[in-house]
């Protein structure tokens, strides 16, 4: 009936609480509290959406160049070039949803007889995407103990001769976590041993609460060998608008632009007007947004460690917190206990790969006030287990 390769395709772990939360909505439960969501509460900035509405009452609705619009690979090389000191040129720039790069890196990159290292825990898309080409995931275990950070010895265990592309996050989702220079060194130079490529996600950079966002592209020699990934979505607050970027050495961009081409032709003309403000517009919305997710993220973190249940290191970016917790059940059930007790909505740690159970993801996109609420009742639903 269907491909073959769908049966690689693991089902979504949180499609079970988007169940029960639609379940609880349709009986007139509007009292959920939502730590579930990859993504910022606040508006997309004014000066954002202005740009994008006079572009479109300027009649800017028509295809672009299939790799974006030149203003707009020209600032994003610009901004990673002083920002993160990658090598970067505007024709190694391709704007597209950031979700969109991965699954077209994966399909320009790798094949059946191909592995691709993936941390563990992590986002589930690295895992469905490298599997959807047809490679086979190798994890790299991340602990608790490192913080959750991806360590060069935990790469080196997963290396095998036939490791062609690495994942790499950092800050990462679900755990929050920073990978160090040296980290990032050691990664660079296990990546040139194996002969590998390097799928860098740094959609989360502008995340870092402690420490410093280093980009393995901008080491010497990895260039060549690294499509890094970011978008807006996470920083400006515009999850919905859809629009990313992938950078990537010339004989592996005319490969993504290729499927670019013959698939989504181009990301949507206006929002690229709306991404060249982003970058090049002023900044202060950032600065508040990231202050705030600070604040939250050492609130969030007293309150979690308040649950005697409850066990993570403190987080270092983004905006996600991965606790273990010494229950008997399995994250799904918790996860569902959860909502249906307390009204809190979490991921199961069960959808970010093989170590992710027996945690949950809490997401702090939320006001310090659902915060404190949310947090509460969790304590307390747990504490009648
Ligand atoms: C690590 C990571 N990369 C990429 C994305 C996807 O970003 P976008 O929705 O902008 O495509 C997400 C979204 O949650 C993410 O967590």
């Amino acid at each position: 009936m269907v491909a073959r390769r769908m049966g690689n395709v693991p089902e979504s772990g949180t499609v079970k609480i988007s169940n029960v939360v639609s379940k609880l909505k349709l009986e007139g439960v509007n009292d959920i509290i939502s730590f579930s969501m990859g993504e910022p509460d606040f508006p997309t900035p004014e000066n954002i959406t202005n740009a994008c509405v006079d572009s479109l009452r300027n009649h800017f609705t028509y295809y672009t160049p299939s790799a974006g619009i030149p203003e707009l690979r020209q600032a994003v090389a610009e901004t990673l070039n002083k920002r993160n000191s990658i090598p970067c040129k505007d024709k190694d720039v391709l704007i597209t949803p950031t979700k969109q790069a991965i699954f077209m890196t994966m399909l320009a990159m790798v094949e059946e007889g191909d592995e691709v290292i993936v941390p563990d825990p992590s986002w589930g898309t690295f895992d469905a995407c490298a599997r959807l080409a047809g490679a086979k995931v190798k994890y790299a275990k991340v602990s608790p103990d490192n913080d959750y950070r991806l360590t060069p010895e935990s790469l080196a265990e997963a290396v095998t001769p036939k490791t062609k592309l690495m994942v790499i996050n950092t800050p990462s989702n679900p755990c929050g976590a920073v990978m160090t220079r040296k980290d990032i060194e050691g990664a660079a130079k296990i990546a040139k041993e194996a002969n590998s490529y390097v799928m860098a996600d740094e959609i989360y950079e502008q995340l870092v609460f402690d420490g410093e966002h280093v980009s393995i592209s901008s080491l010497p020699g990895m260039f060549e060998r690294t499509i890094t990934l970011g978008g807006f979505s996470k920083t400006y607050a515009m999850t919905g608008w859809r629009l990313g970027w992938a950078i990537a050495p010339a004989p592996i961009f005319k490969e993504l632009n290729k499927l670019q081409m013959q698939s989504i032709t181009c990301a949507v003309s206006f929002v690229q007007n709306a991404g060249v403000e982003a970058l090049r517009g002023p900044q202060k919305a950032v600065a508040d947004m990231k202050k705030e997710f600070k604040a939250r993220r050492d609130l969030i973190y007293d309150l979690t460690m308040e649950i005697p249940q409850m066990h993570c290191p403190r987080p270092h970016g983004a905006f996600y917190l991965f606790p273990s917790y010494d229950i008997d059940m399995p994250s799904e059930d918790l996860a569902a206990y959860l909502l249906e007790k307390a009204h809190v909505a979490l991921t199961p740690g069960s959808a970010f790969g093989p170590s992710g159970e027996g945690h949950l993801r809490i997401s702090y996109a939320a006001s310090r006030k659902d915060i404190i609420e949310g947090m509460e009742r969790i304590k307390k639903a747990l504490a009648t287990l």
